[in-house]
């Protein structure tokens, strides 16, 4: 065997530091340049031929330069960005992130700590983290709670906590044996998908997540989420979680949490709120009322990736009662026992309150965005998203080219292009035909580059839907939307027109 001293050992860091140190210059440079300059970019690009070919490669065997790796970068994958960073990127909800959550990043990148366990500054940050949360949300400061990757994660941790204290004894040992029939948990039919597939995760399927109805403004009918509970009672099941949405995907609808509080409250089952950006505006004044019921929720999540517009990916979720978070996931094994001194002393281990053991450190973008912008300017853009989705309702019902088709109850507007407006599909062309019309109006929006709205379907009508968690939307990027929906609108109503005029006159 070689002796040690002959022996070359390797790292994977750099030979030449300098040079290493000089390119990460030139990345800073290069994505300041990059975000500085997005508005002057097309709101999406599809990806290029050429670019999707670079990225179905063999595996690399043999070393590249970090320079040609950049280079690599630079080519294929940057100009091809999803783009959520764009003033007028208004799919799904999606923030947008800002440089200096990008430097945080980076920072907490070149830390690398892992926050599964330790006594170490990070896990403190986070901890600072969780309690200004508690705070924003009017939580007890006893209260537990964790950052997770998003909101869907939020939520399935809140359900296994839910569901592990509605029948604690046994359940982690023996599985849902445990459990003494079959649970039930009540939803709206406008709650978001993750929780139907949490309803799958916590093992008692996604037909037990009961569809409540919603009113015209697409709210939980409390009325009817009682009469299921009791038709369920009836029949056997066990009613356990009821889940209330502050802002649902679709609308924005914010369900009447104070009843739904009243029925958990009475029925004995978990409250859990989805607030994954619903939940935000409770940082202003006129919302603290409406929204005062988050602070009678079991659990609540909220990103702060969405309408917090801080870089992917965080979410957190609040559990009211931190024995029973702790309870559902703590799992006590010899090497991870926190010790009274050195690296394994600190804080009761995060591992204890969530899935994750190994865990990044993204609660350093939080901790230094919220203190680099303080949270009455995160305050000033939420009202200023309100703002801009109120006024692009404006215009929208104020055109005759153009229909609502949701009220605008928080940043969400559902529209359509209806030549001859009305409600009436009687007026113009029937919805098939306007579903049709307006994918393909969406479709040219996003592929000419101007704008990137997404797409719902509201009681089967197709709607193109905006909205607006972007810090860097303009007025004016809205008026643009407009203008060029009912450009597009035009343009493909004319060409049909004179499709089928040319059809009649040449008998086809
Ligand atoms: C209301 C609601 N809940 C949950 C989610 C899922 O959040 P995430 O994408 O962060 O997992 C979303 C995503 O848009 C949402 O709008």
């Amino acid at each position: 065997m070689e002796k040690n001293a002959q022996k070359r050992e390797e790292t994977l860091d750099p030979a030449d530091w300098d040079s290493m140190r000089r390119l990460g210059h030139r990345m800073v440079d290069d994505m300041m340049d990059y975000l500085q300059g997005v508005r002057e970019r097309p709101a999406w690009v599809q990806p290029s031929e050429q670019a999707l070919g670079a990225l179905r490669q063999p595996l690399p065997r043999t070393p590249h330069t970090a320079e040609e790796v950049y280079d690599d970068f630079l080519t294929h994958v940057l100009p091809f960005n999803k783009n959520n960073i764009h003033p007028r990127f208004w799919s799904w909800v999606e923030g947008g992130g800002t440089p200096f959550g990008m430097l945080a990043d980076m920072l907490a990148s070149g830390m690398n700590a892992n926050l599964a366990i330790g006594n170490h500054a990070p896990v403190y940050v986070e901890r600072q983290v969780l309690d200004w949360s508690k705070e924003l949300f009017g939580f007890p400061e006893t209260a537990g709670g964790i950052l997770t990757s998003g909101g869907s994660m939020a939520n399935i941790t809140a359900l296994v906590v839910a569901r592990n204290q509605f029948y604690n004894a046994g359940i982690k040992e023996r599985g849902l044996h445990a459990l003494p029939g079959q649970l039930v948990m009540y939803g709206s039919a406008e709650t978001h998908n993750c929780m139907l597939k949490g309803a799958e995760v916590i093992g008692i399927g996604s037909d037990h997540f009961r569809k409540v109805p919603v009113d015209g403004q697409y709210r939980v009918r409390p009325d009817l989420l009682q009469l299921m509970i009791d038709e369920d009672r009836k029949a056997g099941l066990y009613p356990f979680c009821i889940v209330g949405n502050a802002g649902t995907v679709n609308t924005g609808a914010i369900d009447d949490l104070d009843a739904l509080a009243a029925i958990a409250s009475r029925e004995k089952c978990w409250f859990h709120i989805d607030g994954a950006f619903g939940a935000i505006p409770r940082l202003l004044p006129r919302f603290r009322e409406s929204l005062k019921a988050l602070e009678k929720a079991d659990s609540l999540s909220f990103d702060f990736h969405k309408w917090l517009y801080m870089n992917y990916e965080v979410g957190c979720v609040l559990i009211r009662d931190a024995v029973a978070h702790r309870a559902a996931f703590s799992s006590p094994v010899n090497y991870l026992a926190a010790h009274q001194r050195g690296l394994s002393a600190g804080p009761d281990p995060f591992s204890n309150y969530g899935m994750e053991l190994s865990r990044g450190f993204k609660a350093l973008k939080v901790w230094m965005l919220l203190k680099e912008q303080g949270i009455e300017k995160y305050a000033r853009l939420v009202q200023q998203n309100l703002d801009q989705a109120a006024y692009l309702g404006e215009l929208i019902a104020n055109h005759p080219d153009l229909e609502l088709l949701a009220g605008i109850s928080l940043n969400i507007v559902c529209f359509r292009f209806h030549p001859g407006g009305g409600f009436n599909p009687g007026d113009g062309p029937d919805d098939k035909a306007l579903n049709e019309l307006n994918k393909e109006i969406l479709m040219q929006l996003q592929e000419t580059g101007i704008a990137t709205p997404s797409y719902t379907l509201l009681n089967g009508r197709y709607a193109i839907r905006v909205a607006i968690t972007n810090h860097r939307t303009r007025q004016e990027d809205l008026d643009l939307l407009v203008a060029a929906s009912v450009r597009i609108g035009n343009e493909l109503t004319k060409t049909a027109d004179h499709d089928q005029h040319n059809r009649q006159h040449s008998g086809v």
